[in-house]
């Protein structure tokens, strides 16, 4: 399965005892953290996650620094486990805003990871799904081979923190996702709201636009 998630909140819960908004991201790479060792135990084998988007740019300077900070000191304490979990790390999106130190740890984590089997985790980082259709695009390609310059189809969406929408998140990827919008803010984001998640999802019945006909049961038919 394919899950990707929207992680939204930190700044809110930050402010909920009157920290400032950074002290939200950190808590989040907590959550990071959490996800990426309990994902695999529940059926997830690729992993994508919205950390900064092409339109964070535009937050205070102080909060961009701290997150690309806080990105990188990430990458680096991360691979060593990532490695010996099987875990392979790929990052999405533009590489020529990104301060100096960080491109080099991004690429030293992808090339040591590159043999993980068991979770594909990309992180998106200065990631924008409209550059990305823009960029990838070409006259004439047919739909597999858009799908494989950007990835797998989405399976199941999650965005905490409340909101409903999708940031210019994954727009060609979600085409046929399942979404699960939950309050709990990222920084609380525990192995239990992405287990009951994932029950959820399996619970749903996918038609990708097909009908659904139990034989002998002509009332049963649903589109
Ligand atoms: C949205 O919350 C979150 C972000 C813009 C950053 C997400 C980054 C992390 C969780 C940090 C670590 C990431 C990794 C991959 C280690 P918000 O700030 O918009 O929250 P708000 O809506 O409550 O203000």
């Amino acid at each position: 399965m394919h899950l990707a998630i929207i992680m939204d909140g930190n700044g809110r819960w930050a402010k909920r005892f009157g920290w400032p908004r950074l002290a939200g991201h950190k808590q989040g790479a907590e959550s990071v953290r959490r996800v990426i060792r309990h994902s695999p135990k529940v059926g997830v084998r690729a992993l994508t996650l919205y950390a900064f988007s092409s339109d964070n740019w535009q937050r205070p300077a102080e909060e961009v620094s701290g997150l690309m900070r806080l990105l990188a000191h990430f990458i680096e304490k991360e691979v060593a486990e990532c490695r010996a979990n099987g875990v392979r790390l790929e990052f999405i999106g533009r590489r020529d805003r990104l301060p100096a130190n960080l491109l080099p740890a991004m690429e030293r984590a992808e090339l040591e990871t590159l043999g993980g089997k068991r979770l594909h985790v990309r992180i998106a980082i200065d990631y924008s799904s409209r550059d990305m259709l823009l960029t990838k695009m070409r006259p004439g390609m047919s739909r597999e081979e858009l799908t494989r310059c950007l990835g797998p189809d989405v399976d199941l969406l999650i965005r905490t923190g409340g909101e409903k929408r999708l940031s210019d998140f994954l727009l060609w990827e979600c085409a046929y996702a399942e979404f699960h919008f939950t309050h709990v803010a990222w920084p609380d984001f525990e192995e239990s709201d992405l287990e009951a998640a994932v029950a959820e999802f399996e619970g749903r019945e996918r038609r990708f636009g097909r009908c659904t006909i139990k034989m002998n049961e002509p009332s049963s038919v649903s589109c």
